[in-house]
């Protein structure tokens, strides 16, 4: 492996046991979970697939929110066993399951879900045009695909100086957020996630028009982008099928 990429599922790894403390303690990160569970449309009795669950600050929120079921998967087992810590303590499991899948392995029958969510995951997938083509087959008709992400593109060549600025940009607004409610853990958490985002080659955050146009090239018949008050690089978009 090129010395500079770190491979995702070690990042999560090492990053679990803080990662409540330090992107889960930012404002922004609650501001677009939120956005995501109002937009959704959540309901009592849907069934909700959340891609890339990490320690599960989502689906608690679809469960505040609704008597749904959830099923969650990620790549990540450490991740995953701090969420299953939770669904232990809050006698969860009749509300949710968990599964240890990758976005580009998940297998589900057709028209399953109500309702699929992922947060600040679906960037990690190199491939995202089958991984978007399979969340439309799982999906009801009617059902609605939910993305809360980073509006911006960090395609192109690693070594582009241009790319580079253009990044940087972001990560600025983000280390003084992270600074400023977070502290200097948060901070050190998210400069050392701007690194990784920078160098993991293919693992690209894309804009919004680009999700846009992979969800209609999917066949969903209504895209909508709404942007997270306050916080200009993050935005949520419902695809509904
Ligand atoms: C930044 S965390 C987001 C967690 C949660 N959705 C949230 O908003 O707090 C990204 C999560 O995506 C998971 N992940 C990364 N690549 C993945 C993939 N290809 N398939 C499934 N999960 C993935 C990571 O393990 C991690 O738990």
């Amino acid at each position: 492996m090129d010395p500079l990429t770190r491979n995702t599922r070690e990042w999560f790894q090492d990053w679990a046991n803080e990662y409540d403390s330090t992107l889960g303690k930012l404002g922004r990160h609650h501001a677009m979970l939120d956005l995501v569970v109002k937009e959704s449309g959540v309901r009592d009795n849907d069934s909700i697939l959340d891609i890339g669950c990490g320690t599960g600050l989502l689906s608690l929120k679809f469960l505040e929110k609704a008597e749904c079921r959830i099923l969650a998967i990620d790549s990540s087992a450490q991740m995953l066993s701090l969420f299953q810590e939770k669904i232990r303590k809050f006698n969860l499991s009749p509300h949710i399951s968990c599964e240890q899948v990758s976005a580009e392995q998940m297998e589900f029958n057709p028209r399953q879900f109500d309702i699929i969510a992922a947060t600040v995951s679906l960037h990690h997938v190199k491939e995202k045009e089958p991984v978007i083509q399979k969340i439309y087959d799982f999906l009801k008709d009617g059902g609605r695909f939910i993305i809360g992400e980073i509006d911006m593109d960090t395609t192109g060549d690693r070594d582009d100086p241009v790319r580079l600025t253009r990044i940087l940009k972001y990560l600025t607004s983000e280390l003084e957020l992270a600074m400023r409610e977070g502290g200097v853990q948060a901070f050190e958490r998210m400069y050392d996630n701007g690194k990784k985002h920078i160098l993991n080659d293919g693992e690209y955050c894309i804009g919004f028009d680009q999700w846009a146009a992979l969800c209609k090239d999917a066949g969903f018949a209504h895209v909508d982008i709404i942007p997270v008050n306050e916080y200009e690089w993050f935005k949520v978009l419902v695809a509904t099928k």
